[in-house]
């Protein structure tokens, strides 16, 4: 179903609410990793998390954008006693996201890091069909597969402690509760994801792979107690994200879409302070992920179907 007059209704009120201030937090000592942090609503997210004295591992591509989001990063803990690494990642990549992983790996074993969160922000939306020559689908790979297969890979990594619990939180949006989930194939949900003759349009596809995503940070929360996962929405926001689309969505971004930092607030309070997994987070506070069909033994089905797809991928890399 194309979403409805009243999810309209809902994000056009979400868009006009003013986002309340973070909190004072002093994260010094912590360390947290935020991908996607070289643009948009990592890189505010990653400023956020440096004003409060934490230390940053950069998860992106872009390394020459990182050197001058470091200096910055630098700039704004005042007393410059923070670490900030760039570490390279490319989501299109599974050996590359086990590269990182694996340098986490070794980080934690012999180098003392202490992983405390992580941020997952890198994200995609193609117009177009394109595929990787591991026969991905683009969206697919980065949004979804990706993401999860680094979740997987440093969850064992992660630091948790009585004075600061470990915490994952994922940059979601509400399109994902407009999923056409009638268009699901239950049995093959990344297949047909990669098929060009089944997929959905870009739009959808790219709604698909973030209520994929939501259906697997739900997987994590039951497998994984011992850390706070997070699904957390941003609200529409006026980011590098639109520069394929074309003049019209662009122009309703910058009217009605949050500046980045606004936006950032709603991922970066859960960073600060959540200590217990919560389903969906929106407009900076916990809410219900509105989709009731994925409840249903259908989609309980194809959450479990997308976690046996990824499952295999993971197989390949864990480390
Ligand atoms: N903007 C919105 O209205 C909105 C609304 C809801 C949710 N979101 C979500 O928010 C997240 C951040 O988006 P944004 O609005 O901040 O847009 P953005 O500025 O375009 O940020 C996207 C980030 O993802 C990175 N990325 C993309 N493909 C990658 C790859 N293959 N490997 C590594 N990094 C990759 C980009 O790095 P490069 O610069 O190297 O490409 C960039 O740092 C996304 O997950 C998006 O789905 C956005």
């Amino acid at each position: 179903m194309p979403p409805s007059a009243a999810w309209y209704g809902r994000l056009l009120a979400s868009q006009m609410r003013t986002m309340p201030p973070l909190p004072n937090a002093d994260l010094s000592g912590k360390t947290f990793i935020v991908t996607g942090a070289n643009s948009g609503i990592g890189l505010e997210v990653a400023k956020h998390l440096a004003s409060r004295k934490a230390n940053i591992i950069l998860g992106i591509r872009n390394l020459k954008a990182g050197e001058e989001v470091k200096k910055d990063l630098m700039k704004l803990s005042l007393d410059q006693a923070i670490d900030v690494q760039i570490w390279p990642i490319d989501f299109l990549d599974f050996d590359s996201i086990a590269r990182f992983a694996r340098k986490c790996k070794e980080e934690t074993v012999t180098g003392g890091l202490r992983l405390n969160g992580v941020v997952f922000s890198a994200g995609l939306y193609g117009l177009g069909w394109d595929q990787t020559p591991d026969g991905y689908e683009k969206v697919t790979k980065v949004n979804l597969v990706s993401t999860i297969l680094l979740a997987r890979l440093v969850i064992p990594l992660m630091h948790d402690c009585t004075e600061f619990k470990a915490r994952m939180v994922f940059v979601g949006t509400a399109l994902a509760e407009t999923t056409m989930v009638e268009k699901f194939d239950l049995d093959n949900p990344i297949a047909q994801l990669n098929d060009d003759k089944r997929y959905p349009g870009y739009e959808e596809r790219y709604n698909q792979t973030k209520t994929a995503l939501h259906t697997q940070i739900c997987q994590l929360m039951t497998r994984h107690p011992d850390i706070a996962f997070v699904d957390a929405a941003p609200g529409l926001t006026n980011s590098p994200f639109f520069k394929y689309h074309g003049l019209a969505v662009r122009t309703m971004a910058k009217i009605i879409g949050r500046e980045t930092e606004k936006a950032a607030r709603n991922i970066s309070l859960p960073v600060l302070e959540l200590t217990q997994s919560t389903e969906y987070h929106n407009d900076c506070k916990p809410s219900r992920f509105d989709l009731p069909c994925l409840d249903a033994p259908k989609g309980k089905k194809y959450a479990e179907n997308v976690w046996n797809d990824i499952d295999q991928v993971y197989a390949r890399y864990e480390i």
